[in-house]
């Protein structure tokens, strides 16, 4: 099964995976296309204010884009594998990864930062967010390779440091890498969540 076939399961079994609200979106620029790689049932984007016909959204599994169409039928949306972009050099003005490269291997990581930059105009931004290492979830499964750990469902987990997300985006220049940490209550207890929200700039 690949990662795409186990997310592809996912979606199908269990409908809409993500709710709730999010927090901590950038205003979108006045003029642009903005892509959002890994959009999954678009809960990102129908968190971005601004017009939603200027949002494309990419995911590798059919029945995220099917629950996706129906939260923002505005925006447009393809099946595609985020290290293999369907799109022209300098194409938008802002690309979004909200939890998608911490799911892929190195190699796939390293593919999808590549792809981003080269879909980015010149000056664009590029908005991360990932797990890092201090969250409870790092850990937990069986370890697949350094800081990545594989759960019951197949889809592996990468946990980033935050000088690791620089590395990867290089040679893109860092506007602002901020740590985020919060709480989530499970029956009960505690549990420390924690994300690292970066921005770069497409030089
Ligand atoms: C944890 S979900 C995040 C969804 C969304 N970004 C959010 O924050 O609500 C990860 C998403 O990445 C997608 N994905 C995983 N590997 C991918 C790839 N190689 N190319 C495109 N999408 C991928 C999955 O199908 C899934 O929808």
């Amino acid at each position: 099964m690949t990662t795409g076939d186990a997310w592809d399961e996912d979606y199908r079994q269990r409908g809409r995976l993500w709710i709730g609200g999010v927090t901590g979106i950038f205003p979108l620029p006045p003029a642009g296309r903005v892509l959002e790689l890994g959009c999954g049932n678009a809960k990102t984007i129908a968190a971005i204010r601004g017009d939603p016909r200027r949002i494309t959204g990419i995911d590798i599994s059919r029945h995220a884009l099917i629950l996706a169409r129906s939260v923002a039928p505005e925006a447009a949306f393809c099946q595609a594998d985020a290290r293999r972009l369907p799109f022209p050099d300098g194409t938008f003005c802002v690309v979004t990864a909200f939890h998608i490269t911490g799911h892929l291997s190195a190699e796939g990581r390293a593919a999808l930062a590549g792809e981003a930059l080269r879909v980015l105009v010149p000056g664009g931004i590029i908005c991360v967010r990932e797990f890092s290492t201090g969250d409870f979830r790092c850990g937990k499964g069986t370890q697949t390779a350094p800081m990545t750990f594989r759960r019951g469902t197949g889809i592996r987990t990468h946990y980033f440091t935050v000088d690791e997300l620089e590395d990867l985006f290089a040679p893109a220049r860092v506007i602002s890498r901020i740590p985020r940490k919060w709480t989530m209550r499970i029956r009960g207890r505690d549990y420390p969540r924690e994300v690292i929200d970066a921005v770069f700039r497409r030089e």
